[in-house]
């Protein structure tokens, strides 16, 4: 194999930056030459492809966002638009592609690698939504934003004696609402994959008045089943505390890496290059515990994202 090609791909995560530096320079020091292909799967299509150098990454671990840039492609998911993509790759002589993003950029790799082009997908998003890795790059530096808003909201929760609901991104998980949830300390958490009793919510928030606490917060996932508006409409009309809604949005996606994103992103990005100088075909590269695995993709994608049960019911013990 002489060379190679990476792209991100979808929502882009913090740590990607840090996965594409991970992926030139070992590829570099492989002796590869290694190509950038610029925004995702759109950017495959139109030929947008770069060789990359040692410098080229200098100086962008510690940036968000993607150099790369990203887009979400629908024309890649057509037979035509595939078809151009994978002429491109083929034109250019690339022989292995090397693919960061989340699960519908993962499934394009797959269909990639089937049409004879060996891929490694690497998983970055922030949502945490893939249950064949603990991790995604993203998520630990998404879990910190929202700490940090917690915190600024909580200040003012106390000052009006407000109830504040602060709804995450995660799409239909809920481990963003949980990790920060916990790190928070938020009175209550509301994810998607837990039925949660909402008459739990009003008490837990009525006690802590009580016992005069003056904050309240509440973690909620944007794919759970109540909606912002439902739940503040509830709490007025039930325990007739004044209730408002902060919907964090993008500055969960930006914003300079964690550590742990950082050091994630670069082991998966090295790993992923040697999965391809070693041969493989359609592998996903992913954490568990604290090793590196990986997984053909195909079973990778097919692995149920399962809601971790027990740190719900921690949090629900620690917000009494
Ligand atoms: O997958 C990352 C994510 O930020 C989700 O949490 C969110 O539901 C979605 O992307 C938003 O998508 P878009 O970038 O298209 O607004």
């Amino acid at each position: 194999m002489k060379r190679i090609a990476l792209l991100t791909s979808g929502g882009d995560s913090p740590g990607m930056n840090a996965a594409v530096r991970a992926v030139v320079r070992s590829g570099i020091y492989k002796g590869l030459e290694v190509y950038g292909i610029k925004r995702g799967y759109e950017g495959l299509i139109e030929g947008t492809i770069d060789e990359m150098s040692l410098s080229s990454v200098a100086d962008i671990i510690h940036r968000g966002g993607t150099v790369l840039r990203s887009a979400r492609s629908k024309y890649f998911m057509t037979d035509e638009g595939f078809e151009k993509g994978l002429q491109q790759l083929k034109d250019k002589g690339i022989e292995g592609l090397i693919v960061i993003g989340g699960d519908g950029s993962m499934a394009g790799a797959c269909k990639i690698a089937k049409f004879g082009v060996p891929t490694i997908a690497l998983p970055g998003t922030i949502d945490n939504d893939l249950g064949y890795t603990d991790f995604t790059i993203g998520f630990d530096t998404a879990v910190n934003t929202v700490l940090g808003a917690i915190g600024n909201i909580r200040d003012t929760s106390s000052s009006h004696g407000r109830v504040i609901i602060i709804e995450v991104m995660g799409r239909n998980c809920g481990d963003i609402a949980l990790y920060a949830g916990i790190g928070g300390g938020a009175e209550s958490i509301l994810v998607p994959e837990i039925d949660e009793n909402i008459d739990e919510v009003f008490e837990r928030i009525v006690h802590g008045n009580e016992r005069g606490k003056l904050h309240s917060i509440i973690l909620l996932a944007e794919g759970a089943k109540i909606k912002s508006h439902e739940l503040v409409k509830l709490i007025e009309d039930k325990i007739h505390i004044e209730t408002r809604v902060s919907t964090l949005g993008y500055i969960q996606r930006g914003g300079t890496p964690s550590s742990a994103d950082r050091m994630l992103a670069s082991r998966l990005g090295v790993r992923a290059v040697e999965l391809l100088m070693e041969g493989m075909m359609a592998r996903a590269v992913g954490i568990r515990g604290n090793e590196i695995i990986d997984m053909d993709i195909e079973e990778a994608l097919s692995y149920k994202r399962m809601p971790d049960i027990k740190l719900y019911e921690m949090a629900k013990i620690l917000s009494i």
